[in-house]
């Protein structure tokens, strides 16, 4: 018991050194402070890393978002035509972009069944390729109701979506080889 109670003593006495660290400390620390300013030197300066080569060096080998505007061939039809990359690629801009009024096999809902032989302004590639750029408004509506019922309400361009020119030839593409009514030309 009395063992807890006493009192420790304090009877090693306290040198005071000169505050000091030992010389193999204040190495290391001297050695950081010389690293930290010779390493960006070296590093950006020597090395040539920067932040625009770098960059660079990423759009060179990045993959292409950029693609090649095309347009209608001389004779009206569309090049993409067979093409069976752009159709496939045509397919799912669809999807995206024309589904929600044409319906994803595009046989219809608030737009008219794009897959009949029945069309309301013209059935070659660039009447519909104009048709789809400029959208069709109110006043120009040919359907008196929409398939699914109710009154027919006009398309945006491009169905309102913000797809290229050359976009809209490959959802063309794909339209054409689904519904071989679409005829090549003008
Ligand atoms: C907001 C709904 C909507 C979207 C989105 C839309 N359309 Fe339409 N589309 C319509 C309507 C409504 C009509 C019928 C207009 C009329 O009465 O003349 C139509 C008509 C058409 C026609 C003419 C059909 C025919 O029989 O003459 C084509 C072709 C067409 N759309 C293609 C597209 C394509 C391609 C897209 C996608 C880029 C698209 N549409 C997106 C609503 C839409």
């Amino acid at each position: 018991m009395g063992t807890i109670n006493e009192e420790v003593k304090d009877d090693e006495p306290i040198k005071d050194e000169p505050g000091w660290l030992p010389g193999w400390w204040m190495g290391i620390f001297y050695f950081t402070i010389a690293f930290s300013l010779f390493f960006p030197v070296y590093y950006h300066l020597m090395q040539g890393w920067s932040q625009e080569n770098q960059y660079m060096e990423q759009v060179k080998t990045g993959p292409k978002v950029e693609e090649t505007a095309v347009t209608l061939k001389a004779d009206g039809s569309n090049p993409f035509r067979g093409d069976s990359a752009a159709v496939s690629e045509g397919q799912k801009l669809f999807m995206m972009t024309c589904a929600a009024c044409h319906k994803p096999d595009g046989t219809g809902m608030i737009g008219p069944n794009l897959m009949d032989g029945e069309w309301l302004h013209g059935n070659t590639d660039s009447v519909i390729y104009n048709l789809v750029l400029t959208g069709i408004p109110q006043e120009k509506l040919k359907q008196k109701k929409s398939p699914i019922g109710g009154p027919s309400s006009p398309m945006p361009p491009k169905g309102g979506a913000p797809i290229s020119d050359t976009k809209v030839l490959k959802i063309l593409a794909w339209l054409s080889q689904k519904n071989t009514t679409l005829l090549a030309g003008k």
